[in-house]
């Protein structure tokens, strides 16, 4: 399974990517405004950090401007994927960059005919985004599931990014579900690590190690 960062801290980036949990990167335009930093700039920086790929995300709602600015996203570096809302229009972008090469993240996916369409147009990657589903009661890790099996029955290529990760049961329970990939937080894939019998575990063996008097180094 891959990682993606779902972030655009810097700092972050670089200290998950320099433990190899840094497969990818995902921003979007209130991750970008919560970075309070210039969009191509940042984005150019996270390109040159991670060797995956970095969505950034259009603006335009039509389809012709759309594929311009994903053209002129595209030229900050070869890593990037263009981000394309779930649309009519977002779909035809996605059509058309896709058949240029272009790899594109068809995000804001909330049901498993808009993740059949973004296949049938070629997207890269479609982006589930299951907290938001959970927030409105709706099970956000069916969606999964159910796009899982019918990438499965016709053999789409689309890889699933389950994205809007909210805690680190999602990631495990996406991992068990076959998504392809899963957006997280810097902090929920941190936590990842923690247990806290672990914490008990090592407390008691330093506590006895102490007790033999010996050193390593
Ligand atoms: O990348 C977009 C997605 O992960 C957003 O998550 O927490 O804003 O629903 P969230």
């Amino acid at each position: 399974m891959k990682f993606f960062v779902d972030s655009a801290d810097i700092e972050q980036i670089t200290a998950l990517n320099d433990l190899g949990l840094a497969d990818g990167v995902t921003t979007n335009p209130s991750i970008i405004a919560k970075s309070g930093r210039d969009f191509k700039q940042v984005v150019a920086e996270i390109c040159a950090i991670v060797t995956g790929p970095v969505s950034a995300e259009v603006i335009a709602l039509d389809a012709d401007n759309m594929i311009a600015e994903g053209r002129e996203l595209r030229k900050i570096a070869d890593n990037i994927c263009v981000k394309l809302p779930l649309t009519m229009d977002g779909l035809k972008a996605c059509k058309v960059l896709s058949g240029m090469g272009i790899p594109t993240n068809v995000t804001l996916c909330f049901s498993a005919n808009q993740a059949l369409l973004a296949a049938k147009c070629g997207a890269s990657f479609i982006s589930p985004f299951i907290g938001r589903l959970d927030d409105i009661n709706i099970d956000g890790l069916e969606l999964i599931e159910d796009i899982r099996m019918i990438y499965d029955n016709y053999g789409y290529e689309t890889e699933i990014l389950a994205a809007s990760i909210r805690n680190v049961n999602h990631i495990k329970d996406c991992a068990l579900l076959g998504a392809d990939v899963i957006t997280s937080p810097p902090d929920v894939i941190r936590k990842m690590a923690y247990h806290p019998l672990t914490d008990a575990g090592l407390a008691s063996f330093m506590k006895d190690w102490k007790k033999t008097g010996q050193t390593i180094l």
